[in-house]
């Protein structure tokens, strides 16, 4: 049992130590220093607990919360199975949906973090007796925990500010559909051009944070890029609890045929003629 913290069970400690072992460098950069305050449950100096009256009957929820946009807040101090997990829970959801609907043969994370992004995929995957297998990508390699373990979950080194550097006859070896998740928030528009390249009808590409793009204009050449690689955007996920309701605004992209594209117009409830009605 490790209860460093008062916590057990939660291993955000061991990130960080990870870091100070293999890459001191990084330790207190703008990424590091969130990755602490990231870490559950993480109140600075107040304390975890607090007498119930103590917190006012009225004040700021989290769903609005100050301290990060409500999106963010939501997803911080995330953690899955005491690993860091940065998804926020409706995200989960939505990947809960379609993994289920679209039964990936692989599952291509690219931004391994902790790994326990990674383990999650893998679970669900046991969880719905897919017979898929996930690949989860990194560049600090090092620190993902040895914890992260499952017999569908595999990282792979790798830096996607150098995308000859992957190793492509593997790549072009894993089995199709392919369900990608870019949560690596680098070089974007040529990681996103250069799996293109791979994909095939059916597969999906998201790109997480969207929502967080430096700026609407980055954002829109995103996906001008998206649109004209021959993505759409699938409104099934953006739209699920509201419009763009997900951290990846606008850019849970899939292949379609233009036949496809028609076939799959949304019919409402109301349109349709029950039999015996
Ligand atoms: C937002 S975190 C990933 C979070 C993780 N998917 C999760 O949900 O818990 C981004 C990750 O991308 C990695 N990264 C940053 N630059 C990279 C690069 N050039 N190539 C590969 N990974 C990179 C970082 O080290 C970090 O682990």
């Amino acid at each position: 049992m490790d209860n460093r913290n008062g916590l057990n069970g939660i291993w955000v400690e061991e990130y960080v130590e990870a870091l100070q072992e293999h890459y001191p460098e990084l330790l207190w950069t703008k990424a590091a220093t969130n990755i602490l305050d990231a870490s559950p449950f993480s109140y600075g100096t107040e304390s975890r607990y607090q007498r119930p009256t103590e917190g006012g009957a009225g004040g700021v929820t989290g769903w609005i919360s100050n301290r990060f946009s409500p999106m963010n807040a939501m997803t911080i101090s995330r953690t899955y199975k005491g690993l860091l997990c940065h998804k926020s829970p409706i995200d989960l959801l939505l990947y809960s949906a379609c993994l289920w609907e679209l039964k990936p043969k692989t599952v291509i994370e690219l931004g391994a973090f902790q790994g326990g992004s990674g383990l999650w995929f893998a679970d669900q995957m046991e969880a719905m007796d897919l017979d898929g297998q996930v690949h989860s990508y990194e560049l600090l390699f090092k620190a993902i925990s040895p914890r992260a373990q499952h017999p569908k979950l595999h990282f792979h080194p790798c830096d996607l500010k150098n995308l000859e550097s992957f190793d492509i006859d593997q790549l072009k070896e894993l089995p199709h559909p392919w369900f990608i998740i870019d949560d690596a928030h680098v070089n974007l528009l040529n990681t996103l051009s250069f799996f293109r390249e791979f994909m095939v009808e059916g597969d999906y590409f998201v790109k997480e944070d969207t929502c967080s793009l430096g700026s609407l204009s980055e954002n829109a050449e995103y996906l001008t890029l998206a649109e004209s690689l021959g993505f759409f955007t699938d409104r099934i996920y953006t739209d699920a609890f509201g419009y763009n309701v997900t951290t990846a605004k606008n850019s849970w992209f899939t292949l379609l045929s233009d036949c496809n594209v028609h076939k799959h117009i949304h019919r409402s409830l109301r349109d349709i003629t029950w039999e015996g009605a």
